[in-house]
């Protein structure tokens, strides 16, 4: 690994290599981060991503509660009429959206939400699982892409899917870091990640930045993809490398997801209610080693057993 030296949060500068204890890999992490971000305020979390989401959606079930508010439900999509009605109801707001939808692998209009924020006075939270390590210059994800990170106030990412590792990140502003540092039970409870996970972190980040090709490469391939199956007149969704292949009958996406394995691929079926009742579908995501040569046999084979 280079040697390199980087200055952290904390003002302090440090070696990469120098001393691989947990405070150094954090400090150098987190350093990382916010220079990968270009947002000053970087947690690292043990706990995954979900229980960042969780202690937001604690905090905020708890206000409602204390407001009377019964059936709290979080909407996907939030039109303008939901907040017309309901946004005076409260002091703050915040908008929660995923930049990369997991199970239909399209995207938000983030502009769009970025204006509605600046409308109605409220903050919004992104989730960047699906799009770190492969979106935007760098590769920290669709805020990055469409140059909204000044107008995003938590932006969250995973390392544990296209960077291959374990843990999450929160890039904030230092006043939503130092609070939630202050009220996130999940953690200050917990155990800090292990530097053989934060050095791996590490070298996911540099790799990701400093080598383009897999990420290019990757989002070819599974435009690739899609248009090879709507060519044969299959009904799929997403811009992005998750590819949705609509099936529609839950049964059916089963059988043809077993018919798949035995063909030597592991494709997950997914059904309601993860998925809009009569849109069972198959959930293909791709890494960049899903070659032409390999998604030109994938097509030719779901042609073949799908009706099987
Ligand atoms: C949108 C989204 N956010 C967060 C996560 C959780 O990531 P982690 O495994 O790091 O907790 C997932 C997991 O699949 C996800 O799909």
């Amino acid at each position: 690994m280079k040697q390199e030296q980087k200055k952290s949060q904390e003002g302090l500068s440090v070696k990469k290599e120098e001393n691989f204890s947990e405070w150094y890999t954090q400090l150098i992490l987190k350093a990382e981060l916010a220079d990968y971000t270009s947002v000053s305020g970087c947690m690292v979390f043990k706990p995954t991503a979900w229980q960042i989401w969780e202690k937001i959606r604690d905090e905020v079930d708890k206000k409602l509660k204390k407001m009377g508010v019964k059936n709290v439900y979080f909407p996907m999509f939030i039109p303008e009429s939901l907040l017309k009605k309901e946004r005076h109801k409260f002091k703050k707001s915040l908008i929660i959206t995923e930049t990369i939808f997991s199970m239909d692998g399209d995207r938000p209009s983030l502009k769009e939400i970025v204006s509605l924020k600046e409308k109605y006075n409220s903050m919004i939270m992104v989730d960047e699982a699906h799009a770190t390590g492969i979106f935007g210059e760098n590769g920290s994800g669709v805020v990055e892409e469409e140059n909204l990170t000044g107008n995003i106030d938590l932006i969250m990412g995973t390392f544990s899917k296209a960077l291959g590792s374990f843990g999450a990140y929160l890039a904030c502003s230092n006043r939503v870091k130092e609070y939630l540092i202050n009220i996130c039970r999940s953690f200050i409870y917990s155990t800090a990640l292990p530097p053989s996970v934060i050095a791996a972190n590490l070298v996911s980040l540099d790799l990701v930045r400093d080598e383009p090709f897999r990420r290019k490469t990757l989002l070819e391939n599974a435009n690739y993809l899609r248009q090879e199956l709507q060519k044969h007149g299959f009904r799929v969704k997403g811009t992005s490398q998750i590819i949705p292949l609509i099936i529609g009958d839950s049964q059916k996406a089963i059988k043809l997801s077993e018919n798949l394995k035995k063909n030597g691929y592991y494709v997950l079926p997914i059904r309601p209610p993860t998925v809009p009742a009569g849109e069972a579908r198959l959930r293909f995501s791709l890494t960049w080693q899903h070659s032409k040569n390999i998604l030109e046999k994938l097509v030719d084979d779901i042609c073949r057993i799908y009706d099987i």
